[in-house]
């Protein structure tokens, strides 16, 4: 089968770091589903589409598609000849991408844009192994409290502990419904681990 390894999880449970150093390692290129999602969200944003209304939001992808550009060290979302990637990782998209992820047309177009890529590659999200790519022969769902995630996600944003604690936690209720480990997924608790020591023991699991 081809080599298709997914890691799935809540946010800020370490799953693009930890796809990034696996796909390093086996020199492939690395996907980031998420980033896909906070484009669509974004476009949302800026054009001042309603994030309930699932036929303007596929209207405007229609007229403004959005494309991933998967590789090794980091993954590019690109609308048009424009890079929206710097803009992807900020309060406003946390706040509105768990609305725009919750329709099933969008959810289809991000999916479409997924399997257009070649394997082999590591891939990260919520539903990667579940629902996207049921078929790959290496699964892995990362977890870790919400306190521990907040405060990993403090040191990324401007924002306070507490208030993105409760924007992770508002997105884990709104994300439940496809995020959940696929039933032959190892699951790793990562509270208590290390970077490195999340990557070793995914490490373990594949061939080598
Ligand atoms: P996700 O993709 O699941 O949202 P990230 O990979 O972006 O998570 O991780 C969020 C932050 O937490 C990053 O700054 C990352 O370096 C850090 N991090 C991830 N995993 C760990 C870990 N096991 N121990 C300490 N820091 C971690
Ligand atoms: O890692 P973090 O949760 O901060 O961000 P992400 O992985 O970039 O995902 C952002 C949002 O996109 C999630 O909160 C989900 O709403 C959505 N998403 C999804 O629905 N399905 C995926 N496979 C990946 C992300």
């Amino acid at each position: 089968p081809p080599l298709i390894i997914t890691i799935d999880g809540p946010g800020a449970s370490g799953k693009s770091s930890v796809a990034r150093r696996i796909a390093q390692a086996l020199e492939v290129p690395y996907v980031s589903s998420g980033l896909l999602y906070r484009g669509v969200a974004y476009q949302v944003l800026r054009h001042g589409v309603d994030p309930d209304d699932e036929t303007a939001i596929l209207r405007l992808l229609e007229a403004h598609p959005v494309r991933l550009v998967p590789n090794t060290h980091g993954n590019r979302v690109l609308a048009g000849g424009e890079d929206l990637t710097p803009h992807l990782h900020t309060a406003e998209v946390d706040a509105v991408v768990s609305a725009v992820a919750r329709h099933p047309r969008v959810r289809a177009y991000v999916n479409e844009r997924l399997r257009e890529v070649p394997p082999p590659f590591v891939v990260e999200g919520r539903d990667m192994g579940t629902a996207v790519f049921p078929h790959a022969p290496y699964k892995f769902y990362l977890t870790a409290s919400p306190a521990v995630r907040a405060r990993r996600r403090a040191r990324e944003r401007a924002d306070d502990v507490a208030a993105i604690e409760k924007m992770l936690r508002l997105r884990d209720e709104r994300d439940a419904k496809q995020s959940k480990p696929a039933e032959d997924a190892q699951v790793i608790d990562t509270s208590e681990l290390t970077l490195d020591q999340v990557v070793g023991a995914i490490m373990r699991f594949l061939p080598a």
